[in-house]
């Protein structure tokens, strides 16, 4: 069996104004009617796999429960991040957490504001890396690149890739800066890294004494001492404030030697900007999509979408732009500008 556990702190402001601090983007229908979250919980459901273990903020602990009952699944177990500190420390209390039951247990570790529109390929791509991780290998999943892209993690092959199989890593670089993107892009040996992880806890452990010692003390009292309210964990918020802020992929991919990828070809993005869901959204013959009460004249390359009943949002002669209209917020911008929206919400920010 595999746990998945599912990461679900990040806050997404590049997606406002729909992903709001209260309401981060992974519990908000994107992209069709469910949420990412749901999404990402039903893809990594079935026959092979335990229900899930959700890592998130105390806040949005009732939305987790109440929308994985309402996709039909086991809500599992929910631990409680009394802040985030990032995904090493998140996945280490992950591990520590399951390994108390069974330390041989594969986990699945797994963003949730991601779109793989085909989850069977999905699945079936895990059970490829299932032999590797039961060998003690960290497996990832690599995406063709398609642009020098600075937010991602690179993944360098060792050898061509076999089908079904785990090929063993070289090297794994996060976020690159621009020259070093730009020639793994063109070398033909590099994937992009998809965000996901499978290994036992006991794997992840191991790789967290040797590469991130700092974070087994605090991660590991935190975890002993947790307090458990309503059915949610809670991990001890002083010894979770020792815990360094850092992702995993510094604190342990970057330095692992037990790396291996299973490439991944059935599609997926990582919802990062309003330019990836106007992509997702399926644009018409001119590349215009439409979300709610909106409707676009001679426009191209342009996303209008209308968040609020009875609100309707009319473009005419655009081109490559996005607006996005929320009851009490709109956002218009150009399309190349999806990356600053995160802007919109520091300088309200400071306005407040
Ligand atoms: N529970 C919890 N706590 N989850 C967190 C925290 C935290 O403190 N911080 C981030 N997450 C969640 C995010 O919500 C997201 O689902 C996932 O962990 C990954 O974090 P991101 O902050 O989105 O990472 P990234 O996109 O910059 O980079 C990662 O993903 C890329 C692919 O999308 C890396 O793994 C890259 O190498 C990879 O290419
Ligand atoms: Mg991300």
């Amino acid at each position: 069996m595999i746990t998945p556990v599912l990461l679900c702190g990040g806050s997404g402001t590049r997606l406002w104004p729909l992903s709001r601090k209260s309401y981060p983007k992974q519990f908000v229908p994107l992209v069709g009617d469910e949420t990412l979250f749901q999404a990402s919980a039903k893809r990594l459901s079935g026959p092979d796999y335990a229900p899930p273990l959700v890592l998130t903020a105390s806040d949005f602990r009732f939305i987790v429960t109440e929308q994985l009952q309402d996709a039909g699944l086991d809500p599992g177990a929910v631990l409680i991040e009394p802040e985030g500190r990032n995904t090493a420390p998140a996945i280490l209390a992950a591990a520590l957490h399951l390994a108390t039951t069974d330390p041989a247990a594969l986990m699945l570790i797994a963003p949730s504001d991601h779109v793989v529109p085909d989850a069977a390929a999905f699945r079936a791509a895990v059970a490829a890396g299932v032999p590797a991780a039961q060998a003690g290998q960290i497996v990832t999943f690599g995406i063709t690149p398609t642009h020098a892209e600075t937010a991602y993690g690179y993944l360098e092959l060792s050898a061509p890739p076999k089908d079904g199989h785990a090929t063993p890593l070289t090297r794994f670089v996060e976020k690159p800066d621009a020259a070093t993107a730009n020639v793994m892009v063109k070398a033909d040996n590099f994937l992009w890294n998809a965000g996901l992880f499978l290994c036992s806890a006991q794997t992840m452990l191991k790789a967290a004494r040797t590469h991130c010692p700092d974070l087994m003390e605090p991660v590991g009292a935190a975890v002993t001492q947790a307090k458990t309210d309503l059915g949610f964990l809670r991990l001890d918020p002083a010894a979770w404030g020792r815990a360094r802020d850092v992702s995993i992929d510094y604190a342990v991919m970057e330095q692992a030697k037990n790396l291996s990828v299973v490439p991944f070809g059935a599609g997926w993005s990582d919802l990062g900007g309003w330019d990836a869901v106007w992509r997702e959204a399926g644009p018409d013959a001119r590349g215009v999509a439409t979300t709610g009460p909106a409707t676009a004249i001679d426009c191209d390359d342009t996303l209008l979408r209308s968040e609020a009943d009875g609100l309707e949002v009319v473009g005419i002669g655009l081109k490559n732009i996005m607006a996005v209209a929320m009851p009490d917020a709109v956002l218009v911008a150009d399309m190349s500008r999806a990356q600053d929206v995160k802007l919109a919400v520091a300088a309200l920010k400071d306005k407040n």
